[in-house]
C-alpha cells in the first residue's frame, strides 16, 4: 500500500525546509528589533473560540473548519487562524496584568483550512503573524503596517505589492451600518445567494465581497460606511494617513475592503501582489485592529491589532523573484576510517569535534581511502580527516586542508590544538 500525504499538505524537505527556516530566522530577527516575544499556543483549541472570534458566518468558520468531537465528548478545532488562539492565551495567563504595558507577541505556526487547494493557497499552511495588545492608540497601527512594510522590503518585495487599507469604524458605528444594510439587504433578498441569505442577519457585510453577490449593482450601492462614521472613527484614520503619507508609506484606500474574519474594527489592510509572475492577485499579509475580541475572549476593555503574513506565499513569491537566500551548506569536518578497529577512535574523534563546535560528518563501512576522499569534497567539506591502522599505531591522524591542500599527520591528543587555533 503506498500512502500519498492529505490533499493541500506538502513535506517539508531539501531546500524547501532550508528556505522555510532561513526566511523564519530572518522574521525572528526582525521581530527581536521590534521588542517582540515570541508565543506558541496549542495546535487545536475549543470550537467555541473560533465560532466566537472569526465568526458563525465568516467562510472559515462555516466552510473550513477541521473540527472534530474528542474522546471526552468536546467540540474542538484544528486552529484556522492565529489571533483567537493567542487572544486566548492572553487572557487566560493575564498578560495583561503587566503595568498596563502593550503586549507585544509573535508567531510561525502552522495553520489548518479546509480550503480548494491551489498554487499558494493551501489546507494546512504556515504564518508569521504579530500582535499587540492592549494598544488602543493609532500609532500602534502605524507601527504595524510599517513593520509589514518593511518585513517586504526585507525580503526586496515592497515594489511587487500594494498595500490596501480601510476602516471598518468603530464597534458601534459598525454595528449601526450593519442593521441598515440588513434592512437595505432586505428589500432583495430574492436576489441574494443562499450564502448571503444565510449571512443576511448575522454579518450583511459579508455580502460586500461575496464573490458572486459582490458584483450586483444593488450590492455596490448599498449603504455606505463613510456614513456611519462618528467623527473620532474619521479622525483616528485620517490621523493614520497622515502619517503614513508623512513617513512615505504608499497605500491605497479600498472602501471594499472589509477582510474574512470578523472581529475586526478600525483599520483593516491587506498587501496584495501586484505582479502575476509573483502570486498572481492574492493577498500575501492581512490584518488588522480588533477593539472588541480581548474583551469578548473574557479579557480587560483593551484593543488589540495585528496582522499575519503566509510563509508558503512570501517563498513562492522570493523563489519568483530569485531572492538569494544566503544558505549556506558548509560541512567543517569530513571523516574516513580504514577499517571497523579504527572506525571506533573516528567516532570519538568525531564527538570530540562536534563538542569544538565544529560540523563534522563520518562515513561508516566506506574502508576505501579515496572513496572518503571523493566524499569529502563532494560534501563541501573544510578538513579531510583520514585514520587508518598503521597511522593509528603511533595515536596519529591524517589531517587534509581541502583548500590548501596541506596534508599534516596529527597527535590525536593534539587535534584539540589543532582545530581551537
Ligand atoms: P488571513 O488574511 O486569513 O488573516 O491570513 C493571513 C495570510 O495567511 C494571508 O494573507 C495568506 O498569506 C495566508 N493564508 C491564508 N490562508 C491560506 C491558505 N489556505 N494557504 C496558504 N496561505 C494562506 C488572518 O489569519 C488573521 N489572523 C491575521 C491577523 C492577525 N489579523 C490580526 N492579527
Amino acid at each position: 500500500m503506498i500512502f500519498q500525504k492529505p490533499r493541500g499538505t506538502l513535506d517539508w524537505i531539501g531546500k524547501d525546509i532550508e528556505q522555510f527556516n532561513r526566511v523564519c530566522e530572518i522574521l525572528r530577527a526582525i521581530s527581536n528589533l521590534y521588542n517582540i516575544k515570541e508565543i506558541i499556543t496549542p495546535t487545536f483549541e475549543q470550537l467555541d473560540l473560533f465560532l466566537k472570534s472569526v465568526g458563525e458566518t465568516s467562510d472559515i468558520v462555516t466552510k473550513e473548519l477541521y473540527n472534530f468531537v474528542d474522546k471526552g465528548n468536546r467540540n474542538m478545532s484544528l486552529r484556522p487562524e492565529g489571533t483567537a488562539g493567542v487572544v486566548r492565551s492572553y487572557v487566560e495567563n493575564k498578560m495583561y496584568a503587566n503595568n498596563n504595558e502593550t503586549t507585544k507577541l509573535f508567531y510561525i505556526f502552522n495553520l489548518f483550512r479546509y480550503e480548494r487547494p491551489q498554487g499558494g493557497r493551501l489546507r494546512e499552511f504556515h504564518q508569521f503573524g504579530v500582535e499587540y495588545l492592549n494598544a488602543q492608540d493609532w500609532r500602534f497601527d502605524v507601527e504595524i503596517l510599517i513593520f509589514a512594510n518593511n518585513i517586504l522590503s526585507i525580503f526586496n518585495l515592497e515594489k511587487k505589492v500594494t498595500l490596501k487599507i480601510n476602516n471598518l469604524g468603530s464597534f458601534e458605528q459598525r454595528k449601526k451600518w450593519m442593521d441598515e444594510l440588513i434592512q437595505y439587504f432586505k428589500n432583495y433578498e430574492e436576489q441574494l445567494t443562499e450564502d448571503s441569505k444565510n449571512r443576511l442577519l448575522k454579518n450583511p457585510l459579508r455580502i460586500l465581497d461575496d464573490k458572486i453577490d459582490g458584483k450586483k449593482d444593488f450590492v455596490k450601492n448599498a449603504p455606505k460606511l463613510e456614513n456611519f462614521l462618528s467623527n473620532e472613527d474619521k479622525e483616528y484614520f485620517q490621523n493614520i494617513c497622515k502619517t503614513l503619507d508623512l513617513l512615505g508609506v504608499k497605500y491605497e484606500i479600498d472602501s471594499n475592503l472589509v477582510r474574512g474574519l470578523d472581529y475586526y474594527t478600525g483599520l483593516v489592510f491587506e498587501f496584495q501582489s501586484n505582479d502575476d509572475n509573483l502570486l498572481g492577485k492574492s493577498t500575501i499579509i492581512g490584518g488588522g485592529r480588533y477593539s472588541n475580541l480581548i474583551k469578548e475572549t473574557g479579557g480587560p476593555d483593551y484593543e488589540g491589532i495585528g496582522f499575519a503574513i503566509g510563509i508558503e506565499r512570501l517563498l513562492i513569491a522570493l523563489n519568483a523573484n530569485n531572492y538569494d537566500f544566503q544558505i549556506e551548506d558548509p560541512l567543517d569536518i569530513y571523516i574516513g576510517c580504514e577499517n571497523d578497529e579504527v572506525t571506533n577512535i573516528g567516532i570519538s574523534i568525531a564527538t570530540a569535534l562536534r563538542n569544538y563546535g565544529y560540523n563534522t560528518k563520518i562515513d561508516y563501512g566506506v574502508f576505501k581511502k579515496d572513496k572518503n576522499a571523493k566524499n569529502s569534497i563532494k560534501n563541501n567539506a573544510r578538513y579531510f580527516i583520514w585514520i587508518d591502522a598503521e597511522n593509528i599505531k603511533s595515536q596519529l591522524i591524517s589531517v587534509e586542508e581541502l583548500e590548501t591542500r596541506k596534508r599534516e599527520l596529527i597527535k590525536i591528543s593534539e587535534l584539540k590544538e589543532y582545530f581551537i587555533k
